[in-house]
């Protein structure tokens, strides 16, 4: 690979696993699987290793998911407060040689001296650190981005194994850091719940324990069943260093006060006793109630941890053995074929009823055609199904071993299951589509359920309902929910005057919504979330966002070619413009609210900016800047540009046809005068401090 290559992939890697991460601790809804995400975080760390002068501290490499929601402070349910010591992530890997190599690097530092390991299960939940004072619960905080967390003592003083008091001869201050769980009793229980309340229930028990840690109501906290492992006093936080002189001295003592720590903590001495450890564990695991994900090994000697140290994102004393995801075969009954929003066509077997860490597993995506054929699955093979990062397991094999004599290839259909229109595969696209989306009627229920979802309107209804509405012809867009009457609901089968009422309070409160979740319930293909988010703040209302080009679009941080693309076809069909018309007629919000957008003053309005080059801070930032003091950014120079904010090498095609169109050419410094004063910032104020 040469510099170039590596350039570009190296951004690409930090990009896709930057919004994995988010989707991991803030959504608590990962759509990769943990063993994909560590192959990449892989890849990257290898790429900065060959190639050091793309060093940055701002890395997903550097630096630790965070599970802070961004936004402003008063928008978020828990104060955030700084860690005393900052809260790291463990070096994980999959492969024994690679312990092996740990164990031999940790023999040669301490240079023939003796010293023990503690092993110890990875437990898979969300990290949590506790503050005792005086023998009391005072402060839990999350993780956060590992320099500060957000406050959740209230929801941790419900969970029934957190003692809120201690017994004993405790230090009169310290700090104990260890894991929040669902065990998988809780786990289905609170699933079957969402189900039957038609909510979208957690893709695994990790994503339910952090998602009910930070609810608002301590009392629902309590009744999720969460349970506590502590694994973890930092020796700094001990005013007295003479209470042990190991990691699992002190977790001993800590049981002793009375707080929970793990009953299968073992000291090993050498690497053979490790592997028997992670042997051991490999099977006896899925025994567990809680869900595990691999073991830690720790040098357990304080004094020896003290002299190998930290990296900027985890310990030298520590790694993490990571077990491959767990596997189960089950038979093929049949295969589905379900039809997106998008009208992306996947296939889904249907299996005979398998347990799979911890719950049962009766369908598996195969996610498209090429995956089929080149796993050739047929009816009554029997399957290896894993779970990825979603909620639906996905078919990663087949034992041909056994597979029935007389079985037959299966054939991808030539058209809509649902509409039976032909379907149609554009060129690099890994999905065949059903091109029929104003008729096909899977496609129409789809998108309604995804703008009525949870982290779109918020308007509460399942797949029952919107069926029911569709069929009877009283919805086919969001706009047809708001022409809904609760007196006309009344008369429909299963609703009743309660239900109704529910129905339309809940539309009316969906008007509230802000803006950037209105653009994402729109259902503009590659909108996600945080895309939604991203050009909502950038363009402020509908109506810059429909009157923006391609170029324009592409400029937002986080929109490549493609979803510019995506939003410029979809703002550009007068059905949609008809559609928002009507939804702003019924007052869903078209515009961000003064808040979000923080407007920091008008000193740019009116004028149409290019960005290009480097500058003394980040390129994203001086967008942010100009978009906040309303200037309008602009991807490309045209006669409608009012000036080319060039930083260093800016981009000689653009320079260029400024020259010929005779527009402004304005370096940073000039940038900064046009500002109200005080507007300056510096790379500091940006940039994140490193850890340690
Ligand atoms: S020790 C500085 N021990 O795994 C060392 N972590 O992937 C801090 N985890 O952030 C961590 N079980 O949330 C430690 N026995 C254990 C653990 C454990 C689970 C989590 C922890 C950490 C993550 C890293």
């Amino acid at each position: 690979m040469d510099r170039n290559e590596a350039k570009a992939r190296i951004e690409e890697l930090r990009a896709v696993l930057w919004e994995n991460s988010r989707k991991y601790y803030v959504d608590n809804a990962p759509t990769m699987s943990d063993y994909d995400y560590d192959h990449l975080m892989r890849e990257l760390e290898d790429l900065e290793n060959e190639f050091p002068e793309f060093y940055s501290p701002d890395s997903p490499t550097q630096r630790v998911g965070s599970d802070l929601e961004d936004g402003p402070a008063a928008q978020q349910g828990f104060v955030q407060r700084e860690h005393r010591y900052p809260m790291l992530s463990l070096a994980n890997t999959y492969s024994r040689t690679e312990i092996e190599e740990f164990a031999a690097r940790a023999s040669k530092l301490l240079e023939g001296r003796e010293f023990s390991y503690c092993c110890e299960l990875k437990f898979d939940g969300t990290s949590i650190c506790l503050t005792y004072k005086a023998g009391k619960l005072v402060r839990a905080l999350t993780r956060g981005d590992g320099r500060v967390g957000d406050d959740v003592t209230e929801n941790v003083l419900r969970i029934a194994n957190i003692p809120h008091v201690l017994k004993g001869d405790y230090p009169d201050e310290f700090e104990i850091r260890g894991e929040i769980l669902m065990p998988y009793s809780s786990f289905d229980h609170l699933n079957q719940q969402r189900i039957e309340g038609e909510d979208q229930p957690f893709a695994n028990p990790r994503n339910a324990a952090s998602g009910s840690l930070k609810l608002l109501d301590p009392d629902e906290v309590a009744r999720r069943g969460l349970y506590c492992t502590l694994y973890h006093i930092p020796a700094q936080s001990l005013a007295d260093d003479t209470l042990s002189s190991t990691h699992s001295g002190l977790l001993e003592k800590a049981a002793s006060w009375g707080l929970p720590v793990s009953e299968y903590n073992k000291i090993c001495h050498g690497i053979g006793e490790i592997l028997e450890y992670i042997d051991y564990w490999d099977t006896e695991r899925k025994k567990l109630p809680y869900a595990t994900d691999g073991i830690v090994i720790k040098i357990n000697e304080l004094e020896y941890q003290r002299e190998l140290g930290y990296t900027a994102k985890s310990p030298r004393w520590a790694v993490a053995y990571k077990f491959k995801a767990e596997q189960a075969l089950a038979k093929v009954l049949g295969i589905d074929y379900q039809v997106g929003r998008t009208g992306a066509v996947t296939p889904v077997a249907n299996l005979s009823p398998v347990l799979l860490s911890g719950t049962v597993v009766r369908r598996a995506t195969l996610n498209n055609a090429d995956q089929m054929a080149i796993l050739d699955i047929r009816i009554g093979d029997m399957v290896y199904v894993e779970k990825g990062g979603e909620i639906i397991p996905k078919i990663t094999g087949v034992d041909l071993s056994q597979r029935p004599e007389d079985s037959l290839p299966v054939e991808f259909p030539l058209e809509c299951p649902d509409c039976h229109t032909p379907l149609q595969r554009g060129e690099g696209e890994a999905k065949w589509f059903c091109p029929n989306t104003d008729g096909c009627p899977m496609q129409i229920k789809g998108r309604l359920l995804h703008f009525m979802s949870r982290k779109a309107m918020n308007i509460i209804a399942g797949d029952s309902t919107v069926d029911q509405l569709y069929n009877l012809g009283l919805a086919h867009t969001p706009a047809d929910l708001y022409d809904l009457k609760a007196s006309q609901l009344m008369t429909l089968e299963g609703w009743k005057e309660k239900s109704a009422k529910r129905f339309i309070d809940s539309l009316q409160e969906s008007v509230k919504v802000p803006f950037e979740r209105v653009l994402f319930a729109l259902g503009i293909r590659y909108v996600g979330e945080q895309t939604a988010k991203e050009v909502a703040r950038h363009f402020g209302d509908i109506d810059a966002i429909a009157a923006a080009s391609e170029e324009d679009l592409a400029a937002v941080k986080d929109v490549g070619d493609v979803i510019a693309r995506s939003i410029f076809e979809y703002m550009a069909d007068g059905r949609h413009a008809i559609e928002i018309q009507r939804l702003r007629a019924r007052g869903l919000k078209f515009a961000v609210d003064g808040e979000s957008r923080s407007v920091l003053s008008d000193a740019l309005s009116g004028q149409t900016i290019v960005v290009s080059g480097n500058f003394s801070v980040s390129r994203e930032t001086i967008k942010d800047l100009i978009a906040r003091h309303g200037g309008r950014n602009s991807g490309s120079v045209s006669t409608k540009t009012s000036f080319l904010l060039a930083g260093s090498k800016p981009g000689p095609e653009k320079v260029a046809k400024c020259r010929d169109l005779g527009i402004r050419i304005v370096s940073e410094d000039e940038f900064w005068t046009m500002l109200p004063q005080g507007s300056r910032i510096s790379n500091k104020d940006e940039s994140e401090p490193t850890l340690f």
